[in-house]
């Protein structure tokens, strides 16, 4: 009995230690993205709750992904009257609620109906759970996130170290393409992605591409590339032809997203991303919004790093960028003034 005991114990000791676990607030879980989105993070053993939010269709998709039998436990709530019950104790809240673009729309014609919902979410958490981290899906994130800190901040519960706008779709497409061109398996590839997260702002750092790009492929194909990587949400809503946008490559780039900042939250870090948060870059002190390399540790952004060398192309795009840039964080905070 007693060396049944001991081996139970060291069997014990040999169990991998299970993650700390936390609650998710799912905000617009009913849609394109918040549907797939809803399913990857029923799959997380760091979520202990998932609270799934929507104007609409909520029960439904709330009942569907309870019946995964994985250890998170589902919530379903419909209506601004449920929302304060998704939100308490939320340890991270994710935003893909909005409108998305159709076919002819740029980011910026989402603006006013999106950037009112950003505001008003924001506010609930605000209320109801200001400590959480915030990840911003809606478009157009340039704006959408400095409206968030400013709703935030009139709150008095800002802290810059919790607010993101979620840029990882730019970087899973950036690994994609690269490896298609490099022929490698797009999981061992790594391509910084940093500025904003709409046309020109994007600026994908090829140079930094490893495995590297090969030097055969030249300065018009790179260039080619680049704004093929801009303008991917563009090739999406035109191959879909009037039904959506990107939500499934979306879905997993916000899971993965999600998980880096989970598992940072545990106690795993400093856990590298990068993220269009309110830090401006060493390389560029003027931008006070921008998406740049992060360490993450359990209370948020942990460190800003730099942007590393770019070539001078990367350097033109980053200059290029700006006067777009500031304006559609101005255009977020006057809208918030407004509010
Ligand atoms: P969708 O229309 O399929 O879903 C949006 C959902 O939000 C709907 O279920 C709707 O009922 C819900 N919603 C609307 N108002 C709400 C409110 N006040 N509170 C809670 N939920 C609300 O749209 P989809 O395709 O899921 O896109 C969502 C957003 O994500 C859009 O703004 C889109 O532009 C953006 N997006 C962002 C990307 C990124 O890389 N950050 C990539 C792709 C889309």
């Amino acid at each position: 009995m007693a060396a049944l005991n001991r081996i139970q114990k060291l069997a014990s000791h040999l169990d991998p230690p299970k993650p700390m676990r936390f609650k998710v607030a799912l905000l617009g879980a009913a849609g394109g993205i918040g549907q797939p989105l809803s399913m990857l993070l029923k799959m997380s053993p760091y979520i202990s709750e998932l609270a799934l939010y929507d104007v609409a269709n909520t029960p439904g998709v709330a009942a569907d992904v309870s019946h995964m039998s994985t250890g998170a436990r589902v919530t379903g709530h419909l209506g601004p009257a449920q929302l304060p019950a998704a939100l308490k104790g939320a340890h991270l809240v994710v935003i893909p609620a909005g409108v998305p673009r159709k076919p002819g729309m740029t980011r910026d014609d989402l603006f006013n109906i999106n950037a009112g919902i950003v505001a008003g979410l924001t506010a609930a958490i605000a209320e109801h759970c200001p400590q959480a981290w915030v990840a911003i899906i809606s478009n157009p994130v340039n704006s959408t996130v400095p409206i968030a800190a400013e709703v935030l901040k009139r709150a008095g519960v800002f802290s810059p170290a919790r607010l993101f706008g979620v840029t990882t779709l730019d970087i899973v497409r950036a690994e994609a393409f690269v490896a298609e061109v490099v022929g490698a398996d797009p999981r061992d590839v790594v391509v910084p992605v940093v500025g904003g997260h709409a046309g020109i702002t994007i600026l994908p750092l090829l140079s930094q591409a490893r495995p590297p790009l090969p030097a055969s492929f030249g300065a018009d194909k790179r260039k080619a590339l680049s704004a093929r990587i801009q303008d991917a949400g563009t090739e999406v809503v035109q191959a879909k032809a009037g039904a959506g946008s990107a939500t499934l490559s979306m879905a997993y780039a916000a899971a993965r997203f999600a998980d880096s900042c989970l598992r940072a939250m545990a106690g795993e870090g400093p856990v590298a991303e990068t993220a269009y948060v309110a830090f401006p870059p060493s390389e560029a002190p003027d931008l006070p919004f921008f998406a740049s390399p992060l360490r993450l540790g359990k209370t948020g952004v942990q460190e800003v790093l730099p942007l590393g060398p770019l070539d001078a192309s990367e350097r033109a795009t980053l200059a290029d960028m700006k006067p777009e840039l500031l304006g559609s964080i101005r255009k977020g905070v006057d809208f918030a003034g407004r509010k």
